[in-house]
């Protein structure tokens, strides 16, 4: 596996390939990274994935700084799965001076994260916009964990023409029903026994759904209500429908439930698909 670092080094490795798959990652590889490296593989003979925490999409009291930092594991694991390039620019590579260029996402940002996390898809479109010239791929894979930010990539490259396919990938989950998530680690013993009851939550209301009930503010209302029972302390727990991520019709047939959640100090989202036959 290679590792390059800057992005003239990029340019000329990948100047004669003409199918390329690029992974963007802030590193801490779990399985859930190792499954978007797999579905790279699949479809095309170079995969990049990129480790870089970007500064931009860390609101202040978000801590950048305490962001899990793990190359020499991650490189071991993406190497064991045939991944073939690590792109790991350092901060200067990336921002050699202050970034003062943004790409400023239009209104499907300024809900759910975006309203607790204010600039937070702002620096990921402009990081992504980075990546993606850096590496020039054909194609990239992004997780539907983070349903929103991949609905945005997608409008991104449609709107900026971009010719890049966007690949979406099923959310991995422990054993338990937690998603994978780099924050998981924060967790203490009783937080994580507890941290499955928000999938838990969604798939009820998934359930209720399929089973008629489309009291939509009603349910998100009780499904709120249930995790401040058990400690949570809840942003949003809502139901919309999947393109656009508005908010449903009563008919709406493709629908998805989005969630975040603060157990102890460990905000956690995750969300769940529905699809009403
Ligand atoms: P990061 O949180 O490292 O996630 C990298 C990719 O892995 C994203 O596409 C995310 O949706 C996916 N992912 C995370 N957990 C997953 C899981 N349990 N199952 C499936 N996929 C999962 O998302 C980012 O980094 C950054 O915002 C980035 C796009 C790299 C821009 O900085």
């Amino acid at each position: 596996m290679e590792i390059i670092r800057t992005i003239p080094e990029l340019r000329a490795r990948l100047s004669s390939e003409d199918q390329v798959c690029c992974v963007p990652t802030m590193g801490n590889i779990h399985d859930g990274h190792l499954s978007l490296v797999r579905i790279g593989k699949e479809r095309a003979p170079i995969v990049v994935t990129t480790i870089f925490v970007n500064r931009l999409q860390f609101g202040k009291s978000d801590d950048f700084s305490r962001y899990p930092r793990t190359f020499e594991d991650d490189c071991g694991k993406l190497e064991s799965l045939g991944n073939d390039i690590v792109f790991c620019p350092n901060e200067d590579e990336m921002y050699p001076e202050p970034q003062v260029f943004f790409i400023d996402p239009p209104k499907i940002a300024n809900g759910l994260e975006g309203r607790f996390r204010p600039g937070h898809f702002r620096g990921v479109c402009t990081v992504v916009t980075k990546l993606f010239n850096a590496v020039q791929p054909q194609m990239a894979v992004f997780g539907k964990k983070d349903y929103q930010q991949l609905a945005i990539i997608r409008e991104l490259t449609e709107q900026l023409s971009l010719p890049i396919e966007i690949v979406p990938a099923e959310t991995v989950l422990s054993d338990d029903g937690l998603a994978l998530s780099s924050r998981n680690r924060f967790l203490n013993e009783s937080e994580r026994s507890e941290a499955p009851r928000l999938r838990d939550t969604m798939i009820q209301i998934r359930d209720a759904i399929l089973g008629g009930d489309r009291k939509y503010v009603a349910m998100e209302y009780a499904a709120g209500a249930r995790l401040a029972r058990y400690g949570w302390n809840v942003d949003y727990v809502v139901i919309r429908a999947q393109k656009g991520l508005r908010r449903p019709a009563e008919d709406e047939v493709k629908l998805v439930v989005l969630g975040a959640a603060t157990l102890g100090a460990t905000r956690l989202i995750d969300n769940l698909e529905i699809n009403v036959e």
